[in-house]
């Protein structure tokens, strides 16, 4: 997926909530990106010793950032924020 890089403050803020709090994104960013923004790096923890887990490749092929995004688990690096979704730590690799 090709993305242009520029700057974040032309592009409309997106309202949505990470763990039952409320954050905010940019239009056309990344889950991944805007909880990256947001200060939120965890994204879920290990199923096998419950360590931490983030973003790692950001291109779709690791698995590691995935996140469930009203009730559904996705990977946070390959989907759009929109407004109004509800966005939980969790999923399985
Ligand atoms: S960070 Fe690797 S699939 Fe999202």
């Amino acid at each position: 997926m090709k993305r242009r890089i520029d700057g974040t403050g032309d592009r409309p803020a997106v309202a949505f909530t990470f763990a039952g709090q409320p954050c905010s994104g940019r239009a056309g960013d990344t889950v991944a990106m805007a909880l990256w923004a947001a200060g939120e790096a965890v994204l879920r923890q290990s199923s096998k010793d419950g360590a931490p887990r983030s973003v790692l490749c950001n291109m779709g092929i690791c698995y590691e950032c995935l996140v469930v995004v009203d009730g559904v688990t996705v990977r946070a690096c390959t989907t759009l924020v929109r407004e109004g979704m509800r966005i939980e730590r969790g999923g399985r690799p």
